[in-house]
């Protein structure tokens, strides 16, 4: 955001406050004044506002005698012991003297962990392919996005029950908008021009999220017979609670806190975080704290895992009481083939697929004879690419269109987008402007060496349309955040992968493209995350009393890490994947709602485990919103959280773990231990049998894991399996490589 635009954005803020207020004439006061969040003590007795209220100072303008309103925002009284503020440096300096005051952290944007393509299609998901375990009728999911619209088809309320009676929330579209499927729409907007607003998405993000989250059955959809068939998202019948905490894009932490707060106490079943701040401590991180009293409260938090990768370290959200989504791509691919004049076929993908193509073939031009000079093919000094189709590179997460319109622009008869290596074969399908193919690195360097190899290089695009199986299928995409956590080793993040690339759904009609389309495509971990609140949607309808960690035990353990060939899922390299770029593996949703067992935790666990980072017991009392003494609770490991994945180091010595496995499948079963891991290390499983004899029932048992010989610096990748007749309950075991 530039300078100019915030003192705008504020402007009107400002503006909007002070005539509230019935003080028009203090908007003359020249005091700069910023939002802040305020964490504070929590209160003892008092009424939770006027307590906040109490650490706000009283000005009198100097001009006008007249009092100044205090400036509160929010007053959180649900997820956070504290209240956001509007102040200038010298008030802020007077709420810091003020007993009971913790932290303040100044406001800032959260990204939307998407890549979008700007530009809006008729295309339409041929609805998943995946097998549905139910319908999440009776389920509340959350979304706190960037808002909805409300009108389009994915939210009717056929076949949906009225909300439950334990709903609380409320509808702020001025007429109409809410029904059986939107059951409550709010909006917060402190740092922009309109905080009256509707809740109406003005983005198209929130609508593509709800719609794949909980998107209602539209029947006979398609593109021109492209895709066609019924739409629907993961829990069709799942009700949706809309908090749009962004305006154009821009999500204000002060509004995303206050989101999280009303989906809290509105009682919302399952909270969608298509969000994130980089890592921090958690007792400096507002979000670790919210979601840790949202899960203290029952309610299934599912985030994205950010779009930083692949760069090692780079995941977010990476609290243990939350479920970290990573992106996948799937085995559908809207198929552009580069045919080489050499007759070299390669396949590359376009959502721009012209009727009338395959036949012509054009000249080939690269047009970067220094590539550092002139990276994107943003300028076509000394190259002529009339009627020619220019290869160029990649821009990476966004601006790929914007390429093809300056090449269309100069002329150009068409585009060969190729990745960088990081980026491997991760490729997007874009709705270019002009005959287009984006291609991987190892296909782009093909075309390269092809160029370099003949004077007159031409080439053909050939435009196939929607291919399903590709292969390999299911990869995880370049974008994906990475783990180890830096603020959490200890514990595997992310911790799934869903569907995150070139995913279809619902959008809505946006200031920059004010046309109703229907349907676009976009790409993020904001995309994947959805996929799996949905999923969380459906177990919970079915085991509406399992809390959480059992929930997210349950999505972990039975996830699949190999794809429809039998082989290991693959990164953007297609090496095999890292449980750090992966999770546990690729969301199986069927599977997910009948686990066998589950790795179960509750509060105290996490206390405990709190305690174990040894940040000190005011970090802990900060991070779970009371007093905490970690020497009265105890402290245990990260690896000894009851997490249903193991990261061990066994280099200074064999390490053992306890684990308890609580039986939801049959009530009297049999499990034996499995464990798969290279032969450097050694595992052993005590006892490596477990006798259930009634449903609910718990039954820990020790790992043990130590290493033959000498590890080095590179890690091992493994898992331990409890299988039995019916049941295989699968948890990586990762030993990191160290640093
Ligand atoms: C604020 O939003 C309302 C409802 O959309 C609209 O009527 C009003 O004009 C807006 N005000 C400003 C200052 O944009
Ligand atoms: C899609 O269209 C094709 C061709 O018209 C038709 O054969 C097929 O049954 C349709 N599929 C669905 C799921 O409607
Ligand atoms: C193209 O040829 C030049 C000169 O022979 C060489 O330096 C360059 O590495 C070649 N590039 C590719 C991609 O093969
Ligand atoms: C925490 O508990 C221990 C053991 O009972 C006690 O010695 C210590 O004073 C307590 N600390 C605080 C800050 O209350
Ligand atoms: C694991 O459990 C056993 C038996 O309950 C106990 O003796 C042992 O100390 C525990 N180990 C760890 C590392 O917690």
């Amino acid at each position: 955001m530039n300078p100019s635009s915030c003192l705008i954005s504020y402007f009107f803020w400002y503006l909007y406050v002070c005539s509230l207020s019935f003080n028009f004439f203090a908007f003359a006061s020249s005091i700069e004044r910023k939002n802040y969040i305020i964490h504070v003590q929590p209160p003892d007795d008092f009424d939770t506002e006027v307590y906040h209220r109490s650490f706000l100072p009283v000005y009198q303008t100097t001009e006008s005698e007249l009092e100044e309103p205090q400036h509160l925002i929010y007053s959180y009284g649900e997820v956070f012991s504290g209240f956001a503020a509007r102040l200038s440096e010298e008030e802020l300096n007077a709420v810091k003297k003020k007993d009971g005051f913790l932290h303040v952290y100044p406001d800032q944007y959260v990204p939307l962990a998407t890549t979008h393509s700007p530009d809006f299609l008729g295309l339409h998901t041929g609805g998943g392919s995946w097998p549905r375990s139910g319908l999440g009728r009776g389920v509340i999911i959350g979304m706190l996005d960037t808002g909805i619209l409300p009108s389009h088809a994915s939210f009717t309320d056929v076949g949906l029950p009225p909300p439950p009676k334990r709903w609380k929330g409320i509808c702020e579209f001025k007429t109409g908008g809410c029904n059986n499927k939107i059951i409550g729409a709010r909006a917060f907007g402190s740092a922009v021009i309109n905080v009256t607003a509707p809740p109406i998405d003005d983005a198209g993000h929130g609508t593509h999220t709800a719609s794949t989250a909980a998107g209602n059955f539209v029947g006979d959809a398609s593109y021109k017979g492209n895709a066609n068939g019924t739409a629907a998202g993961m829990a069709p019948h799942a009700h949706l609670a809309i908090y749009k905490v962004c305006t154009r894009g821009r999500c204000s932490i002060v509004d995303v806190l206050a989101g999280l707060d009303a989906a809290v106490k509105d009682r919302v079943d399952v909270l969608s975080f298509s969000l994130g701040l980089s890592s921090g401590p958690f007792q400096y991180d507002p979000i670790a704290m919210a979601t840790f009293k949202a899960m203290e409260k029952g309610i299934f938090v599912s985030c994205a895992a950010g779009n930083g990768g692949p760069a090692i370290g780079s995941v977010s959200n990476e609290f243990p009481w939350v479920l970290t989504v990573a992106a996948g791509t799937m085995d559908r691919s809207i198929r552009a083939t580069v045919k080489l004049g050499n007759g070299k076929e390669l396949d590359g993908e376009s959502l721009f697929q012209p009727a009338n193509s395959g036949s012509v073939s054009y000249p080939l031009v690269h047009p970067a004879s220094n590539m550092a000079a002139n990276p994107d093919c943003e300028n076509f000094e000394g190259f002529d690419i009339h009627g020619k189709i220019a290869l160029c590179m990649s821009s990476g997460l966004s601006g790929r269109v914007e390429i093809g319109s300056s090449v269309l622009g100069f002329g150009g008869a068409g585009m060969i987008l190729m990745n960088s290596k990081p980026e491997g074969y991760t490729t997007f399908a874009d709705a270019h402007v002009l005959p287009a193919s984006h291609v991987s690195y190892s296909a782009g360097a093909a075309i390269l060496s092809y160029i370099n190899s003949t004077t007159n290089p031409t080439a053909t695009l050939v435009f196939k349309g929607t291919v399903m199986d590709s292969s390999p299928s299911r990869t995880i995409a370049f974008f994906s955040s990475r783990g180890p956590s830096k603020a959490t080793p200890g514990i595997l993040k992310p911790d799934i992968t869903g569907p995150g690339m070139n995913i279809l759904a619902a959008w809505a009609p946006t200031l920059m493209h004010p046309f109703d389309q229907g349907f676009n495509i976009v790409s993020g971990t904001s995309m994947a995350t959805p996929h799996l609140s949905g999923i969380a949607a459906l177990i919970k309808s079915v085991h509406p009393d399992w809390s959480p960690a059992a929930i997210k035990s349950a999505i972990m353990t039975t996830s699949d890490n190999v794809d429809r060939t039998g082989k290991p899922i693959k990164d953007e390299q297609y090496q095999k994947a890292s449980f750090f770029a992966m999770g546990a593996g690729h969301v199986n949703p069927s599977r997910a709602v009948d686990p066998g067992l589950v790795y179960d935790l509750g509060v105290n666990d996490y206390i405990s485990y709190l305690c174990g980072l040894e940040d000190g017991d005011a970090a802990v009392s900060a991070v779970v919103h009371r007093s905490v003494n970690c020497s009265l609770v105890g402290s245990i490991k990260e690896a000894e959280l009851n997490y249903p994945a193991l990261v061990i180091d066994p280099r200074s010595g064999p390490v053992t773990v306890n684990r308890t496995v609580t039986n939801v499948g049959l009530a009297k079963s049999r499990y034996a231990a499995v464990v798969y891991m290279p032969k450097e290390i050694k595992v052993i499983v005590r006892p490596w049998i477990l006798h259930f004899s009634y449903v609910n029932q718990k039954m820990s048992f020790a790992v043990t894991v130590s290493s033959r010989g000498n590890l080095g610096n590179t890690g091992a990748e493994g898992s331990l399996m409890w299988v039995s007749s019916s049941h295989v309950v699968r948890s990586p075991i990762v030993i990191p490589a160290s640093t």
